[in-house]
């Protein structure tokens, strides 16, 4: 030990650097040791955290395996539930199909299939005595599908026939136009009919369902709820 004192004492006069290149050898093996024990002791100690490392490396592809996995579940799942709300949407959207109204059938008869374009009920005339509650003289119109299942004694008119009288009063004027429409699934108990009834300035005084109007009607249940004709 004393040479390397005297060595190291004597290497202490020279220069630092010197004295630094020279004193590193000997601290290096220290150091290296030191630093490979706690290396070893690091890679033991490390060895979870070395690991750990790459795992972190792999947890993100892991991670991003599961994430991707997942972006196509999510992905999947997104779609079905898109398809889900689409589909209760779609359904409400059939189901709640344009509900008709006075306005739009009263529209449709004296605008887009103006009902003074019709046959008259096969067999009445114009200003025919009335014996119901709807004038003193009537005159029937009848749209085209109406006109063929009264010619062709089909039993019940289809979809989207029309029946429409005019009543006037015994001077001949306009009093009232009562219209029975058939729209599909609209009211089955009582053969799907659409029941109006407006006054000669255009205003509407029932629509739709109208008890009053089939209860009277429901006589001629039989005849599809018509009264001028034997459709069957
Ligand atoms: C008191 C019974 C009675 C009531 C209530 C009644 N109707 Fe009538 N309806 C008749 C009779 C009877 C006829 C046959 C034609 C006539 O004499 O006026 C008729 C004819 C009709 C016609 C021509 C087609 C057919 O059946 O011959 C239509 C359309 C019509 N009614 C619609 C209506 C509407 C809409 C209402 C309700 C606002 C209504 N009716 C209420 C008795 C009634």
């Amino acid at each position: 030990m004393n040479p390397n004192i005297d060595w190291i004492a004597n290497n202490r006069k020279t220069t630092g650097k010197q004295q630094g290149a020279r004193y590193i050898p000997g601290t290096k093996y220290f150091v290296y040791t030191m630093l490979l024990i706690l290396c070893a002791s690091l890679c033991f100690g490390c060895t979870s955290p070395e690991t750990e490392t790459p795992n972190e490396t792999e947890t993100p592809t892991e991670t991003e395996a599961p994430v991707e996995t997942e972006t196509p579940t999510e992905t999947e799942q997104e779609p079905v539930s898109e398809a889900e709300t689409e589909t209760p949407n779609e359904t409400p959207e059939t189901e709640a199909a344009p509900e008709p109204t006075g306005e739009e059938i009263q529209a449709y008869v004296t605008e887009e299939n103006n009902y003074k374009n019709w046959e008259l009920w096969p067999g009445t005339g114009e200003l025919d005595p009335g014996k119901g509650p709807h004038g003193d003289q009537i005159t029937i119109y009848v749209s085209d599908s109406a006109f063929s299942a009264i010619e062709e004694k089909a039993g019940v008119m289809p979809e989207g026939s029309t029946v429409l009288k005019e009543g006037y009063n015994s001077e001949g004027e306009l009093i009232e136009v009562v219209v029975m429409h058939k729209v599909e699934g609209f009211d089955p108990e009582h053969n799907d009919w659409f029941w109006l009834w407006y006054d000669a300035d255009d205003e509407i005084k029932a629509e739709g369902k109208v008890l009053s109007c089939y209860n009277c009607h429901t006589r001629q249940a039989g005849n599809d709820y018509l009264f001028t004709g034997d459709i069957k």
